[in-house]
């Protein structure tokens, strides 16, 4: 059956084992990998590599779209095989690793990477491992359930092994439309201009010389983890459709929006959700992950269009949207990541993005990835190709975590990813912040008041009274502004008292 799926003749004879194609991987070497977000990831070469790290020294230079499936992240981390890894991650056993020190995470906005790399800022790139399903009669690799970076690891590595996955539908054929910014001097406005712009080839173009070795697999994208909607996460949604309803009210949009995206995780994945109960119509999205969300709102008639980089989903959705994909295939578009990420087009669309932060601080900068201003949680993924550039920039978290003991509204962000001249609206269950226009005490006034837990709103008001008292911009009694954070690692909770 692979043979139909290679479809150039002269790369059938490059057909070979994980183990065999490994081997043109050598340690020190950099290596680029599809995948992105638990979708597309090259399968079977990654644990070739892991195996191989047993008995010989291998540290490689990893560099995907965005997060692996399959735990090969942990795999390949309890292998000791990654040196660095970048532009994003998100497995638990990985995350140690870097908080310990042993992998050098780069945390990049995911739009960067590619264009780093061709730029030889970074790199280079000497063997990309790319998953795919079908390779085109003139050497074209078909990208499966993400483009991610791909295409550029394809293109500018030296060498290039792909995996045809076997289980991977050949309805996915078609979806991809894969646009290659030109070399400056003589790069062009990339021509996307809706959601729906085709600008590209269904397929990476390399010359089939490159692929040095072909494997066949069959194992699926591991299902997404994103958990179902709460009573939190229900009332952030609520919140932010009577929000965008106002503003609908006021004439500043219609009732189809502007197009959407939303990041990764259970609370945007709920709050897009929520968007079903809506007056909302025709809507489209311009994301970077398509979750479970963008389906439930085209079985619910809500979502006319959805461009991205990746399908991650739960296993229930996979279940109802996979058998079904050709129903959804013309209302489909995946891209490279730098082109659902760019801030060109993004700007240009005028994007409402929905992000979410792990805290907020009382004048609104965000940050995403940092627990305890320390240890990394997962990376700043696209969220801030998106929220620099968006029409309304939105930020969602829950008020609280860790059953109170952790407040998401604090004095001080304990580590900044997006500054307070990048978020315009912040949403917890407890209520919405419109920060649009206003200086940072009436900012904070907005935050603390809409946004803070009922636990931890009156700590929130001394703060930022005896902050004032000292005066400034941005007034804060300095010495105690991670002050709360402190009390968290000394005692447990940032619970005063
Ligand atoms: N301090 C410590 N831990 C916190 C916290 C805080 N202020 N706020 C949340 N957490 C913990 C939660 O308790 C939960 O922990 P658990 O996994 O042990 O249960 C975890 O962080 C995830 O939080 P949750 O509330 O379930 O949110 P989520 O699944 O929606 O993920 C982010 C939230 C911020 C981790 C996730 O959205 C992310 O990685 N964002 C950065 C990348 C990004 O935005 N990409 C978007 C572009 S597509």
């Amino acid at each position: 059956m692979h043979r139909e799926r290679i479809r150039h003749p002269g790369l059938q004879s490059k057909v070979t084992t994980a183990l065999e194609a490994s081997r043109h991987i050598r340690d020190g070497m950099t290596v680029g990998m599809s995948g992105f977000t638990r979708a597309g990831e090259a399968k079977a070469v990654p644990l070739a590599l892991a195996a191989r790290a047993k008995e010989e020294p291998l540290k490689i230079t990893l560099i995907t779209g965005a997060s692996l499936g399959n735990d090969l992240d942990k795999t390949l981390a309890e292998a000791h095989v990654l040196a660095r890894r970048m532009p994003f991650q998100s497995d638990p056993a990985l995350r140690k690793l870097i908080n310990e020190g042993e992998v050098m995470f780069v945390d990049q906005h995911l739009s960067e990477t590619v264009e780093l790399l061709r730029t030889h800022q970074i790199g280079p790139v000497d063997v990309a491992v790319i998953e795919a399903v079908a390779i085109t009669e003139n050497g074209g690799i078909v990208p499966t359930t993400s483009v991610g970076n791909s295409a550029s690891f394809a293109i500018l590595a030296e060498k290039v092994i792909v995996e045809i996955n076997l289980e991977q539908s050949d309805v996915l054929e078609g979806l991809h439309d894969i646009y290659i910014p030109k070399r400056r001097p003589y790069r062009e406005p990339i021509p996307v201009v809706t959601p729906e712009s085709r600008v590209g080839v269904p397929y990476i173009d390399i010359p089939p010389e490159k692929i040095v070795a072909i494997v066949v697999t069959t194992k699926l994208d591991s299902s997404s983890t994103v958990l179902p909607p709460d009573d939190e996460t229900r009332a952030i949604a609520s919140h932010l459709s009577d929000f965008l309803q106002n503003e609908v009210a006021r004439g500043r949009l219609t009732n189809t929006l502007q197009p959407l995206q939303a990041g990764i995780g259970s609370i945007a994945n709920a709050v897009l959700h929520g968007f079903i109960e809506t007056p909302f119509h025709d809507l489209t999205m311009y994301s970077e992950v398509l979750q479970d969300s963008t389906f439930d709102l085209f079985d619910a008639g809500k979502l006319r269009f959805a461009s991205g980089s990746s399908i991650t989903l739960s296993r229930e959705c996979y279940g109802r949207v996979l058998p079904r994909l050709g129903d959804y295939k013309s209302r489909l578009i995946l891209r490279p990541q730098e082109v659902s990420n760019h801030p060109e087009i993004i700007r240009r669309l005028g994007i409402i993005a929905i992000n979410t932060a792990l805290e907020v601080d009382i004048y609104g900068n965000i940050n995403s990835t940092h627990v305890g201003g320390t240890h990394m949680m997962n990376g700043i993924g696209g969220s801030g190709d998106f929220a620099r550039n968006a029409y309304l920039s939105v930020f969602v978290t829950k008020s609280i975590a860790k059953g109170g003991a952790v407040s998401s509204v604090v004095p001080f962000a304990s580590h900044v990813d997006h500054t307070e001249h990048d978020v315009d609206i912040i949403v917890t269950e407890a209520g919405l912040a419109d920060l649009r226009g206003l200086a940072p005490r009436e900012r904070a006034r907005e935050i603390i008041d809409h946004c803070a837990h009922a636990s931890y709103r009156d700590a929130l008001d001394d703060y930022f009274d005896r902050a004032l008292k000292r005066g400034g911009q941005t007034p804060h009694v300095i010495e105690e502004a991670l002050g709360w954070h402190a009390r968290l690692r000394e005692k447990g909770t940032m619970l005063a008292g």
